[in-house]
């Protein structure tokens, strides 16, 4: 959450960071701001409520800096106001500051430094930090001299850029815990919250570690690691990591587009994997199952629920205690992790705080840890034993929707992978889902017209058993995120124990009911609820007609795969919700891209 980004070159800064500022607005988009500085010391400051588009329209000078630092923000401490965008700065204005993560002894620092005289100007905590560096200053001799000490007592996380106004051409940037990435071009450099601003200027990068802090200058950079109190000799990385943000003229928004791409994104997660009749994985470099006993899996939203599909599918192919977690509350959790526990991560970021703190813990207790991840070269990545690399591409919009199919697509080849017992004949019904995903995407219209015919309803239930109940949880969590609009997955057997007392002609309920081994159970909820005149919309491969609202047909396939029918249908549906109620779909409120606070 929230995004910075500073630059360093020959250039106009000015539109290098309102470019990068909007292929990072993803990360948050209440407000933003930048400072740039030219060579006679001057600045120009601006900061806005709202998006990269209101900055831009604000910003009435052709200020020509070659050298400044910028911010998009998702607010956490103070409200969405002009004055807590960032960039920060001291009580003269000469040294500015902007930060992703939070300090979470801000109020303690704060008290400390009012009652020496600082004013401050913001509610925010990142402001504290400029006033720190300032204090440091008095009695150091040079900007990244005051940020070493400033930084000792900030708590929390943070990837912070300081600029001095005094000290030209020169960027301190600092991490730990949030994601910080160095771009080294021919006579200019780039710091961001991650690659995709950077891909545009160099596909060369430095990816920081906690606690490194790099010393940005016209001539070049250097790297102290204030961990090993010593410079790093800094290693260059090359990223393959572009963003196309063109005018998309097909599609009216991100997600649909991103939707549509859920086959393609199955395609090329699996390609080379699959090779007569058997599963590879050079990834894992020959890991045996044999040395574990135990399999963890854990994510956030729908990353969790990949790790949900992951749970039942190991449990039913391998012969391991398997359990799927929330990340924010496992590495809280008193696990135990040892050599022979199997730590799965899913992330479409790789940097989503809470997944990164579970996977920094495991791999601390000694746990073999893998990480299923879409964007390369981010933190997770960077941890992990094993990498797996989604290849969904690049995802735009807030809600994640191809990296879902992506995940329970690598999930299924892991545990084929790692199964004893397997029919090869499997993968041939595995390889032709991509048509049946296809299928399910054609159904576009079929899907939009139900929506709107729902779009009345104020509250909707999601059920499903076993291999679609985190198929449910994901349908209300997309319908909830960007329509805005109450739902709730459940387990269809949890009905009668509470929630069907809901249930009225008012509440409509979307069952998945493919013909499963649990099928017929599933019907008896449905009838359930049709008893308690409640609407019903089923999603079954069944020809029978159940006399429900609405049917939607689904092919016939193996009961584990059900979900990648499944899922574009309601990815589908809650776009189509949205659209209808005229939300603003790719960016809803409240929400981020990647969560990198708690
Ligand atoms: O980048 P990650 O996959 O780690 O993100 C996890 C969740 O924040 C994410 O899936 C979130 O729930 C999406 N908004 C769901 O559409």
């Amino acid at each position: 959450m929230c995004g910075i980004i500073g630059y360093l070159g020959n250039k106009k800064a000015l539109e290098i960071l309102l470019d990068g500022l909007e292929k990072l607005e993803y990360r948050g988009y209440d407000s933003c701001g930048l400072v740039i500085f030219n060579s006679s010391q001057n600045y120009y400051l601006q900061k806005t409520v709202g998006s990269t588009k209101a900055l831009r329209e604000k910003i009435k000078s052709l200020f020509e800096g070659n050298w400044g630092i910028a911010h998009t923000r998702w607010a956490t401490h103070g409200g969405v106001t002009d004055f807590n965008a960032h960039p920060h700065y001291d009580c003269r204005q000469e040294i500015f500051v902007v930060h992703n993560g939070i300090i979470e002894n801000f109020k303690e620092i704060k008290q400390r430094l009012l009652e020496k005289g600082h004013k401050f100007s913001s509610e925010t905590d990142t402001e504290v930090f400029a006033h720190l560096v300032e204090d440091y200053l008095k009695l150091e001799k040079s900007l990244e001299e005051a940020v070493k000490k400033a930084i000792k007592e900030i708590e929390g996380t943070f990837a912070f850029l300081v600029v001095s106004k005094n000290e030209p051409e020169k960027i301190i940037g600092i991490k730990k815990s949030s994601p910080l990435i160095l771009g080294v071009g021919k006579n200019e450099f780039l710091l961001a919250s991650d690659p995709t601003p950077i891909s545009f200027l160099t596909k060369n990068v430095v990816y920081l570690d906690d606690y490194d802090m790099v010393i940005l200058k016209k001539d070049g950079f250097q790297i102290f690691s204030l961990k090993e109190n010593k410079y790093k000799k800094p290693k260059i990385n090359s990223i393959d990591w572009e963003i196309k943000t063109e005018q998309n003229n097909i599609f009216e928004h991100y997600m649909l587009k991103e939707i549509f791409e859920e086959a393609k994104a199955f395609g090329e997660t699996i390609k080379d994997k699959i090779q007569e009749k058997k599963v590879i994985f050079e990834e894992l470099n020959g890991l045996k199952i044999e040395r574990i006993n135990k399999i963890i899996l854990t994510g956030c939203g729908t990353a969790y629920y990949a790790c949900l599909y992951g749970k039942y599918l190991f449990e039913d192919y391998l012969e391991k205690e398997t359990r799927a977690e929330i990340a924010s509350e496992l590495r809280y959790e008193n696990y135990s992790y040892d050599k022979k526990t199997l730590f799965i991560c899913i992330s479409q970021s790789g940097e989503t705080i809470d997944t990164l703190e579970a996977l920094k813990i495991a791999k601390e207790k000694g746990a073999i840890t893998v990480g299923i991840i879409n964007v390369p070269g981010s933190s997770m990545t960077r941890i992990v034993d094993y990498l797996i690399l989604t290849k969904a591409g690049p995802e735009l919009a807030v809600a994640s929707t191809k990296a879902f199919i992506s995940q329970l697509s690598i999930l299924y080849l892991l545990a084929f992978y790692f199964a004893k017992n397997k029919n090869p004949d499997y993968l041939y019904e595995f390889l032709s889902l991509k048509n049946k995903i296809e299928e399910m995407l054609a159904k576009k219209e079929e899907i939009e017209s139900l929506a709107k015919n729902l779009i009345d309803f104020k509250n909707f239930y999601y059920l499903g058993r076993k291999y679609e109940y985190p198929i449910a949880l994901e349908g209300a969590l997309k319908l909830k995120e960007i329509a805005y609009v109450h739902a709730e997955g459940y387990p269809a057997g949890e009905m009668k124990h509470g929630p069907i007392a809901l249930i009225d002609k008012d509440f409509p309920t979307i069952v998945l009911a493919p013909q499963d081994s649990l099928f017929e159970k599933s019907i008896s909820n449905l009838e359930e609820i049709k008893a308690r005149k409640g609407k019903v919309v089923l999603i079954s491969d069944s020809e029978k007609d159940f006399e429900v609202y609405s049917q939607i047909k689904i092919p016939q396939t193996k009961e584990e795969f059900y979900p990648f029918l499944i899922t574009p249908l309601i990815h589908l549906f809650a776009y189509f919700f949205a659209k209808h109620l005229k939300r603003e779909i790719d960016r809803p409120r409240n929400l981020a891209k990647s969560v990198t606070v708690e």
